[in-house]
């Protein structure tokens, strides 16, 4: 069926979900959230418990220098402005990357900061001083800090709607 002009879900504040998983997000209208490490923040855009997948934009403050963690699953992400280094070399704004599961890395922003679009496909660890595991941000983690921050109202968990008798 072709459509050439919508005739609902027109609002550009009111984000939508659909029976059959569809969404629009409406990113501008969730606030931003502290993230798991000190001058980062998250908005949690997409999350899918069945295949632990994340979608977040993540913002870094300037001259930070990220904790060490690792990547249980790999994590997609493409630079929307500003960039950062770590272990593998130097990202820039329109760079898309590929940070391979089970890596562990410590990455630093320079002065222009970071916003990026990132895709995780499993849980991030943080380390400790003495390189004990000491957090893991999850998909429960975002979601869960992102609702303290009322900006979780769009997220709609399958995996957590009662079972369906058939
Ligand atoms: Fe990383």
């Amino acid at each position: 069926m072709l459509v050439t002009h919508a005739t609902s879900g027109t609002d550009p504040k009111i984000s939508l979900s659909y029976p059959d998983g569809s969404l629009i997000v409406r990113t501008k209208e969730i606030p931003w959230t502290p993230w798991g490490m000190p001058g980062t923040h998250f908005k949690l855009l997409h999350c899918d418990d069945a295949s632990s997948l994340l979608v977040i934009l993540l913002k870094v403050d300037p001259g930070t220098i990220a904790g060490v963690h690792k990547h249980f699953g790999a994590a997609h992400a493409y630079i929307l402005d500003g960039g950062f280094g770590y272990e593998h070399g130097e990202v820039f704004q329109g760079d898309y990357l590929v940070e391979a599961g089970g890596i562990t890395h410590q990455p630093f922003t320079g002065p222009k900061g970071l916003l990026l679009l990132g895709f995780m496909f499993g849980p991030i660890g943080g380390f400790d001083d003495k390189g004990n595991l000491a957090g893991m941000l999850d998909i429960d983690w975002h979601y869960q800090t992102a609702k303290a921050n009322s900006a979780a109202g769009h997220i709609h968990r399958r995996s957590m709607e009662p079972a369906m008798a058939h």
